[in-house]
């Protein structure tokens, strides 16, 4: 009991992930089974008992004239309900920063109903206009709410980098 482990997500994983995302839909942005089949190599999975457990992703939103500045959201994190609070999400969120830490971005951003979660990762709340970059190129199509500034989900940031490196 309570034992796990993270890997590289398969194709063969995008319907346990599917279902996973689906569970969570009051706390997730839904993604389609195409979007995640697309985007598999951007999601490690946490495997327990032969099966999926919990998954994380993650998303590149670029900022305009500075490349570099790029801001890497943490997305479609979801433990399954049975499996929590034995550091599953924890593992599963720093195996996503780990990659990240690859490519050197500045930060870390996450919208997020579960701010105690990612404030025991070392996350901070900061204001909406922050992550201006993150609103233009994943909120602005958002469909289940009109407006970034009056949905209820907190924006946190860990910073990866120095400024300038
Ligand atoms: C948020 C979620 C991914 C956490 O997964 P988890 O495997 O239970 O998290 P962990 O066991 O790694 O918890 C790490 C720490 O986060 C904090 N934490 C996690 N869940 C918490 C909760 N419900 N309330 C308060 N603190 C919480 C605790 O500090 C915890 O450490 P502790 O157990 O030693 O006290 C899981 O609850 C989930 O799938 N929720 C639904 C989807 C969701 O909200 N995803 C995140 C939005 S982007």
């Amino acid at each position: 009991m309570g034992e796990f482990s993270i890997r590289q997500a398969r194709l063969g994983d995008a319907e346990g992930i599917y279902a996973l995302i689906g569970a969570n839909a009051d706390r997730l942005v839904p993604r389609s089974l195409a979007n995640i089949v697309e985007s598999i190599d951007r999601f490690v999975v946490a495997e327990a008992g032969g099966g999926i457990a919990g998954c994380a992703a993650y998303q590149i939103h670029p900022e305009i004239g500075a490349p570099e500045a790029a801001t890497v959201e943490i997305v479609s994190v979801a433990v399954r309900q049975d499996m929590r609070r034995r550091g599953m999400g924890r593992a599963l969120v720093e195996a996503i920063a780990d990659r990240a830490r690859a490519f050197s971005p500045r930060e870390l951003v996450t919208l997020t109903f579960s701010p105690e979660f990612f404030s025991s990762l070392g996350f901070a709340e900061v204001p909406k206009t922050k992550i201006m970059h993150k609103l233009y190129t994943g909120c602005i199509n958002c469909t289940k709410h009109a407006d970034p500034f009056t949905c209820p989900e907190i924006a946190m940031i860990r910073h990866v980098r120095e400024r300038n490196l």
